[in-house]
């Protein structure tokens, strides 16, 4: 097992040697990569001297092994850990800023990442810092939250470093579970998959300033389709509006209403191999919509609903040997409705969630889901959107693979 310890410039850095003694102690091989600042704080010789490796602090530094190349390291390591991790690194790797060792050995590897922040209380609260982590918990980077207590900057509140050993825990709990967990794919096992994906909600103009749509974040299909990206899958992510940016290196195409998501998702499913529709489609749309916006006037009015297309039971009638899956949000009797989804709309498999269970479900990261097909009814404990993702994909792959695609 091997680790890279990413320490960057902040006040805590020293801890990191802890850290860094903690994973030996349990047997794991530690790489140091430091950020310029980091070595301020702390000498490159202190860890070399305690790990017994040469540290890496730099992109050109001469005094690392020449060997040793932030590609071929990407590919060779297990987990990339962080701590302590500073506003500026968590700002770097959101945005894909690769400009020294850590930030592009970060954005080669496709191995779990964990960070463990450290900053003053201001820092951490700030809204950009705030969106960067949001961002970067959909990219699947995983966190050890910093700790409330007394800062280096003679403040109190949630900013300080967690426990070295909250962090060597952390990250030896990923390493066991690498061996078993789907979430730590470093294999491209989808890479002949050309994998159609909806997500978020429909808008359905009434005039031009209303209109109706769905509960929605997007964060379920976006998790997917990054997750598909990662494992080798060419996307192809079809969203309504939604308030996240479109997973990198997936082909996005933005739409508003029901019709033209059915329109694009016609117009996609040639060249697709598997289609997961993981949006939230109305099921109504205004009978008339109105060219200008409809008055105020002291009586009832009556809104005329007509009948969307299913875009999913439309796909189930010309798949033609591909995998479909739907979802089904329901709030009673989960697993009977889905399964009617299932036979009537000729999915391969319905993600079903309990949409009454307010950790679960609609804007939250997390989602407790139960695959069913027409074999079997798995049902997944409480998990992050991006584990779900990769529990569906794993699903569409046994499939594919054992050859029980719905006819
Ligand atoms: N779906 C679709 N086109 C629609 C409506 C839904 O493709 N016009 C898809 C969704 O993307 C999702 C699944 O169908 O994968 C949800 O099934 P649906 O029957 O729409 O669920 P509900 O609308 O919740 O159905 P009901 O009201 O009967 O529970």
């Amino acid at each position: 097992m091997k680790v890279v310890l990413g320490v960057t410039g902040g006040i805590s850095a020293y801890k990191a040697v802890e850290v860094m003694r903690g994973l030996q102690k349990s047997g794991v091989e530690v790489q140091v990569v430091m950020t310029k600042n980091a070595t301020r704080m702390v000498t490159p010789l202190t860890f070399q001297s305690i790990s017994g490796y040469p540290v890496i602090d730099g992109m050109w530094t001469p005094t690392h092994d020449p060997e040793i190349k932030h590609i071929e390291l990407a590919q060779n390591t297990d987990l990339i850990l962080v701590a302590p991790a500073t506003a500026n690194i968590l700002a770097k790797f959101a945005n894909g800023i690769a400009d020294d060792f850590l930030t592009t050995l970060y954005i080669s590897a496709t191995a779990p990442v964990l960070v463990a922040p450290a900053m003053n209380v201001e820092m951490w609260a700030h809204p950009a810092t705030q969106e960067n982590v949001e961002k970067l918990r959909k990219h699947g980077v995983l966190f050890v939250d910093p700790e409330s207590g007394y800062l280096a900057c003679k403040t109190v509140g949630p900013g300080r470093l967690a426990e070295p050993q909250q962090i060597v825990q952390k990250a030896l709990e990923i390493l066991g579970k690498k061996k078993t967990s789907a979430t730590d794919k470093a294999t491209y096992d989808l890479l002949n998959e050309n994998i159609l994906i909806t997500a978020g909600p429909t808008y359905e103009a009434i005039d031009p300033v209303r209109g109706i749509t769905n509960r929605s974040s997007g964060k379920m299909g976006y998790a997917i389709a990054e997750a598909a990206r990662r494992r080798g899958a060419k996307v192809t992510l079809i969203t309504g509006p939604v308030n996240l940016s479109p997973p990198s290196s997936a082909t996005t195409i933005q739409v508003k209403s029901a019709a033209e998501m059915y329109d694009a998702v016609m117009q996609n499913l040639a060249e697709s191999t598997m289609i997961i529709m993981a949006a939230a489609v109305a099921d109504y749309t205004p009978a008339k919509k109105a060219n200008h916006k409809i008055k105020k006037g002291d009586g009832k009015i009556i809104l005329e609903l007509e009948p969307t297309k299913d875009i999913l039971a439309a796909v189930g009638r010309v798949k033609d040997g591909r995998v479909l899956i739907g979802f089904a949000a329901e709030t009673e009797n989960v697993e009977a409705n889905a399964r009617k989804k299932l036979i009537n709309k000729k999915a391969d498999l319905i993600v079903a969630n309990d949409v009454s269970r307010i950790d679960s479900g609609f804007e939250v990261n997390s989602n407790q889901v139960s695959l069913i097909s027409l074999e079997e009814t798995i049902n997944l404990e409480l998990l992050p959107k991006m584990e779900v993702a990769e529990k569906i994909l794993d699903s569409a792959l046994i499939i594919k693979q054992s050859n029980r695609i719905h006819p």
